[in-house]
């Protein structure tokens, strides 16, 4: 075990923030995590799982212990007349991963190409893009508990997936004993996961209906998509409006859509009849966030060098690159600038989706 000391971290996080981890431990396995928690000083300190740090923002030094995952490895691991099976290592790239399934003649991810991060990342925030979630093609995961060594495995009822949000996002209460079971309670801070289990539904059945998507199959013309052929599309649709991390540091959406009733919906649209709204399945409404960021007005503001991306008002970007980049206090203060300027407009509450550290 390579224990690093002071490794800065600006290039293990997407935004591009300057910060250094005190200590960080690369783990290729859950016998090397396993070996951190059985080091006499590592094991008793507290630990900070790092993926591929797309969805956090650093506001300073990472004083607990950084666990870099990079366990690494994709399979198929099943294949029957109902799905196919994948699995993969938490430490493989996310888009890397969709390529793979499609090269292996497994479709079913086409619609969640070019997500930034990591496999392992991609249940805690239960990614979703152009209609697909991460739950819709989720099968089960292996995860390693950090207090007391052991793996175990969740499915997805386990996991409680909700609207960017999971059973990783959640601290569990106080009352519950640090060495007792934690299955179904909030995990975050208490598991690394290490591998992830999709199951891919067959037939493949496309998924369409986003609008994006609906466009580009009328520009084209284009009526039965293949899979490969939506994973163009929503690569192209992303680079379009999203920026790319390797150029803008940034962490994708900054705040989640918010959902309202339908009252609430209607007494906005008396006053902004413009506003993007969906009716969702359970029958509260969801609003467009980067709609409402946009129309108060703070498409290419900036707070420092923490700016509102020009093409998307709901990202944030790293305006001051690798030489001079923002500092997580200044994204944070053009956050909290977007929230109070939406909730005075609107009387909304944003929420930002990314981990704050
Ligand atoms: N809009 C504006 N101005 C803006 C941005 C958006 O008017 O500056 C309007 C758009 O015109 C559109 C609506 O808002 O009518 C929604 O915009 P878009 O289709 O770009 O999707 P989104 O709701 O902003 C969500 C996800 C994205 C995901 C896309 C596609 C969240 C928080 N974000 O964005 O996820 O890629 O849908 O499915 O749910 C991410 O989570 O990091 C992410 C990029």
């Amino acid at each position: 075990m390579i224990v690093a000391q002071n490794v800065p971290l600006q290039p293990y996080n997407t935004f591009g923030i300057v910060a250094k981890a005190r200590a960080l431990v690369r783990v290729a396995s859950a016998d090397d995590v396993r070996a951190v928690l059985a080091d006499p000083v590592l094991g008793r300190e507290p630990k900070f799982v790092l993926g591929g740090g797309s969805n956090i923002v650093l506001t300073g030094d990472v004083r607990p212990v950084v666990l870099k995952v990079e366990v690494m490895g994709r399979r198929l691991v099943e294949s029957t007349p109902k799905a196919w099976i994948v699995e993969a290592g938490a430490g493989e790239n996310w888009h890397d991963f969709v390529t793979w399934t499609l090269a292996q003649g497994c479709p079913g991810l086409e619609n969640l190409a070019l997500i930034p991060g990591t496999v392992g990342a991609s249940p805690v925030q239960n990614v979703g893009a152009y209609g697909v979630e991460l739950q819709d093609r989720f099968d089960s995961l292996d995860a390693i508990d950090l207090e007391t060594g052991q793996s175990f495995t969740l499915d997805a009822a386990q996991c409680a997936f909700g609207y960017r949000d999971s059973v990783f996002k959640h601290v569990a209460p106080a009352s519950v004993a640090p060495d007792g079971p934690v299955r179904g309670l909030g995990l975050a801070g208490r598991a690394l996961i290490t591998q992830v289990r999709f199951r891919l539904p067959r037939p493949w059945k496309p998924v369409l209906g986003y609008l994006d998507l609906e466009r580009r199959m009328q520009d084209s013309g284009i009526r039965n998509p293949s899979a490969q052929q939506i994973y163009d599309w929503v690569c192209a649709i992303r680079s379009s409006k999203l920026p790319d991390p390797r150029v803008i540091g940034n962490a994708g959406s900054f705040f989640k859509n918010p959902t309202v009733t339908p009252e609430q919906c209607s007494d906005i649209i008396a006053r902004e009849p413009g506003i993007v709204h969906y009716p969702m399945p359970d029958g509260s409404v969801k609003l467009a966030a980067g709609w409402l960021i946009d129309a108060c007005g703070w498409k290419g503001k900036s707070v420092g060098n923490a700016g509102v991306y020009d093409r998307q008002a709901l990202v944030l970007v790293n305006r001051g690159g690798a030489q001079n980049p923002a500092t997580g206090g200044e994204v944070m203060t053009l956050a909290k600038a977007i929230q109070t300027s939406v909730y005075e407009r609107f009387g909304i509450r944003l929420e930002p989706e990314p981990v704050v550290v």
